[in-house]
């Protein structure tokens, strides 16, 4: 037989999927999961299934329902002081994994060099690969996550057509300044360039910081398309409701990637995401303040441990340095071993790289009940007790 496409061919089973395997089968606490182990709002549910018991469930517009166009726009209205159509500027997706993929087939021809920061979320690297793409990357590593300015530098070129850029970033839980926005912006407009920004976690930010959108950035808003997710902003990431927000050049392109991959997303849910967006601020600042606490209850339990704790500015992620239990070689086989001996899965931070990744780090996600965090806590000390070690 021919070979089948060599970018997926041969893919090993993800760490990802492994750790979970793994923590079913010794029946761990899951903290390598990214997602929330309690539904968002009730009230939002129930919008749901009045609208899907109301219909009419046939094909929406290939755009989206006009509510939820509507309410992304009011969002960058309320948010950003940003001005957005939404008839022309607003595509609604199946998630923002679709949104990242139409905006790359759109974007990317084969040979073009597209920027993207190390540690990779999961999909990027297949994305841009499937597009013909060429990875142009650039690493920040813990516990600083520090842009390096001429490694940026040497990695755009005349054949740089996108930067590919998370903020709040996952895995490591940074928030870029409005100086490292402006670097990168100055870098992209230099080189005639765009930006495909996901900024799923655009409303979860801590410590009283405001996350700073590129649409927003001087010279952006015509080459950037900023993509957002329902599963983030409301907790329900089953429902893959993505919007993908752009001037109408740029988002023309990127809805014909849509139309040919998904054409539309379950009209039910647009409309019940279309009323969550319109809660009032409340809504917003507890979904932050309420995963703030989360972060610092993990962060200041772990640190009793003394493991060391990476700061987190943003998204449901803690990353913790294991050096101080003197394995540094092997983060995966930690994680491993933490799930089989502790019961407590996390997922290591090395899998977000291609190569050379830094390798005591492993990254907890902490939107997950107190009962669960504080069961992790207890397991995690009594494994650590048992090995000799001091634990207050
Ligand atoms: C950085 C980042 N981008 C995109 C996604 C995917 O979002 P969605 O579930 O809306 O496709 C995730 C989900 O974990 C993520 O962490």
């Amino acid at each position: 037989m021919k070979p089948t496409n060599s970018v997926y061919t041969g893919l090993p089973t993800t760490i990802f999927e492994e750790m979970s395997r793994l923590a079913i089968a010794h029946k761990a606490v899951n903290l390598g999961q990214g997602f929330p182990d309690v539904d968002g709002p009730e009230d939002i549910r129930k919008k749901a299934a009045e609208a899907l018991i109301e219909g009419p469930n046939q094909y929406p517009p290939m755009l989206g329902v006009m509510a939820l166009r509507e309410a992304v726009a009011a969002n960058w209205k309320r948010f950003h002081n940003l001005e957005v159509d939404p008839v022309n500027e607003v595509l609604i997706t199946s998630g923002a994994t679709e949104a990242l993929s139409d905006a790359i087939n759109a974007l990317i021809e084969p040979g073009d060099e597209v920027v993207m920061i190390e540690p990779l979320y999961d999909c990027y690297l297949p994305l841009v690969k499937r597009a013909g793409g060429i990875p142009k990357l650039v690493r920040v590593t813990p516990p600083d996550w520090a842009l390096d300015s001429d490694e940026l530098a040497r990695a755009f070129s005349p054949k740089t057509k996108a930067l590919l850029l998370n903020n709040p970033h996952n895995p490591a839980a940074k928030v870029y300044s409005r100086e490292e926005l402006k670097l990168l912006a100055d870098l992209v407009i230099r080189h005639d360039a765009y930006v495909i920004a996901d900024e799923v976690y655009e409303h979860i930010v801590f410590d009283g910081v405001r996350h700073i959108s590129m649409l927003s950035l001087p010279g952006m808003r015509e080459r950037t398309v900023a993509i957002g997710s329902a599963g983030k902003s409301f907790s329900f990431t089953g429902w893959k409701v993505g919007y993908a927000t752009a001037a109408p050049a740029l988002l023309d392109p990127i809805a014909k990637a849509h139309q040919f991959t998904t054409f539309t997303t379950p009209p039910d849910l647009q409309k019940a995401v279309a009323y969550g967006l319109a809660k009032d601020e409340r809504y917003f600042a507890d979904l932050a303040n309420g995963l703030q606490e989360k972060r610092d209850r993990l962060a200041k339990d772990c640190a009793s441990l003394g493991l060391g704790v990476i700061p987190c500015q943003g998204t449901y992620f803690l990353t913790l340095d294991m050096k101080s239990l003197g394995m540094d070689g092997d983060d995966a086989a930690l994680a491993r071993k933490m799930t089989v001996e502790a019961g407590v899965t996390s997922v290591p931070v090395s899998a977000f790289y291609v190569a050379q990744a830094p390798k005591t780090f492993l990254r907890l996600c902490f939107s997950k009940r107190d009962s669960v965090l504080d069961e992790a806590v207890e397991r995690m000390r009594r494994w650590l007790a048992a090995a000799g070690r001091k634990v207050a």
